[in-house]
């Protein structure tokens, strides 16, 4: 009898839950929901379940609150962590570094729990600061690079090209482009390797209105806080779950993903957005593509972004061991 896939998502939160809910609803595999809320990831896999007879989908989901059940899965994701918050006394919001040290207390707990359980798993990290918690799933799980992988570039990917879509009228399916870099400010965008349908973009779209769609992106995870008060998470769990797709079904999709580089692009040890390969073995080649010399200076930006955070790890001097 073959075995399904098993999918384990750590953190039942927004995302985690809404993850688990895509990859049920695309049958990527059985999936085992992790959280530290008592209940929580138990009420959440047993509404998602029952939802199954409706949707049709054949899939054993279970929530737990320990790592027992995870053993031997194919594609681990975590989300576990914690939001900056606003100190109720001081008024202070919680700051870069000591969101760093509190994340990574948790995301290198979560690690060291699944790699000692599911030793051959591919790790598509999610916590923030992104970056700097690829660095410590990788050097806490002490997995080849090729498997640990960051989601943001799809994300930021889907945002870019929603909005070109709405702004040209035409289906999202033919909008062809990627965003490489970090999140926000250190994002990367690159609209002369945009196309619609194989139009170069540049020759549909004036730069004005190019550039105020890239300003949208880069602002995009920011606009949904504002409207909200509290992060996205359909487009985010969406994008994490088109990773775990293709590695599951080997599609070998060529996804932005946050990867270990190894001298790709001039950079070394940093987890840097660049064009990935996903596959069963995860990050199965990592895609060098020619950068103008305003693309380069933007992703120096990122690598230095992500240089100042992994400073603040204990893992050596700024490097993933
Ligand atoms: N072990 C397991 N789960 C944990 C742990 C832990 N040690 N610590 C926190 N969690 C869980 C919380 O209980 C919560 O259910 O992680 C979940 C996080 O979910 P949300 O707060 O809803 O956050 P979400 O919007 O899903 O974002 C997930 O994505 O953008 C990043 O930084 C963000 O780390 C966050 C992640």
């Amino acid at each position: 009898m073959s075995r399904r896939n098993k999918i384990t998502i750590v953190g039942a939160g927004n995302v985690g839950a809404t993850a688990a809910h895509w990859a049920a609803q695309k049958h990527l595999g059985d999936i085992v929901l992790v959280d530290i809320a008592q209940g929580v990831p138990q009420g959440k896999a047993l509404d998602l379940a029952e939802a199954s007879p409706v949707m049709g989908f054949d899939l054993k989901i279970v929530g737990t609150n320990g790592y027992d059940e995870t053993a031997d899965s194919d594609v681990v994701v975590i989300t576990a962590g914690v939001p900056r918050k606003k100190d109720p006394v001081t008024g202070k919001f919680t700051s870069r570094d000591e969101l760093v040290e509190i994340n990574r207390k948790i995301v290198g707990g979560v690690t060291r729990e699944i790699a000692s359980r599911s030793p051959n798993a591919v790790l598509i990290c999610v916590s923030n600061p992104l970056d700097a918690m690829c660095h410590v799933m990788h050097a806490e799980s002490g997995f080849p690079k090729e498997r640990v992988i960051g989601m943001a570039g799809v994300l930021d990917t889907a945002r870019y090209k929603y909005f070109l879509s709405e702004a040209l009228n035409v289906s999202v399916d033919d909008i062809h482009g990627m965003v490489l870099g970090g999140h926000g400010d250190t994002m990367v965008p690159l609209p002369s390797h945009t196309s619609v349908a194989g139009i170069p973009l540049t020759e549909l779209l004036p730069q004005d209105k190019i550039d105020a769609i890239i300003q949208r992106t880069r602002g995009g995870g920011g606009e949904i806080v504002g409207l909200l008060g509290y992060s996205g998470y359909y487009a985010p769990a969406a994008a994490t779950v088109a990773m775990v797709e293709s590695i599951v079904r080997d599609r070998k999709r060529v996804l932005p993903c946050a990867a270990l580089l190894g001298g790709e692009y001039g950079y070394k040890d940093l987890f840097i957005g660049v064009p990935c390969v996903l596959g069963k073995g995860g990050v199965e080649k990592i895609i060098e593509m020619k950068l103008g010399d305003k693309e380069k200076g933007m992703l120096e930006v990122s690598a230095n972004a992500v240089r100042e955070l992994v400073a603040l790890l204990p893992y050596g001097k700024g490097q993933a061991t």
